[in-house]
């Protein structure tokens, strides 16, 4: 069984808690689904929808540590590519029909990595990064209210 989105995971930068919080949702649609013995098309969406959310969320957050010239910017990015690879290992293995292949197993892997990866990681890059998102939602909301 997958976690549910909780405070306990919040950074308290709402752009990049709201995508934690959907990328929570959508590891839980995959859980549902092999749970009701989801069939293999819908299961392949949901992991491209996994897949294509993780490289816009990480996108996210690589840009605003880049922009910060955030210290352990290189190193948090590799840990984002690896878990890529790794949810792409995942895919292609499901798809090819690997005897190795456990859905249930790599459903336990990517949802200890998301929660250990924002509990410890995630984490460190807050106070570099907090100023720069409210300066960013600032000019939004200030653009949005010209709008209207
Ligand atoms: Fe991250």
């Amino acid at each position: 069984m997958t976690a549910r989105w909780c405070d306990d995971f919040k950074l308290g930068i709402a752009i990049l808690d709201n995508q934690h919080e959907r990328f929570f949702s959508i590891l839980g649609r995959l859980d549902s689904a092999q749970n009701t013995n989801g069939n293999n098309e819908i299961l392949e969406k949901i992991f491209l929808d996994l897949i294509n959310y993780c490289n816009y969320h990480f996108a996210t957050e690589e840009n605003a540590m880049e922009k910060n010239l955030f210290s352990r910017f290189e190193f948090h990015k590799v840990l984002h590519d690896c878990f890529i690879e790794k949810i792409y290992d995942f895919y292609y293995k499901f798809k090819k029909n690997d005897n190795s292949f456990v859905l249930s197993d790599s459903i336990n892997f990517l949802n200890d990595w998301i929660i250990d990866h924002i509990m410890v990681e995630d984490r460190k890059y807050v106070s570099a990064v907090s100023d720069w998102f409210g300066k960013k939602q600032c000019n939004q909301d200030k653009s949005n209210s010209k709008v209207s």
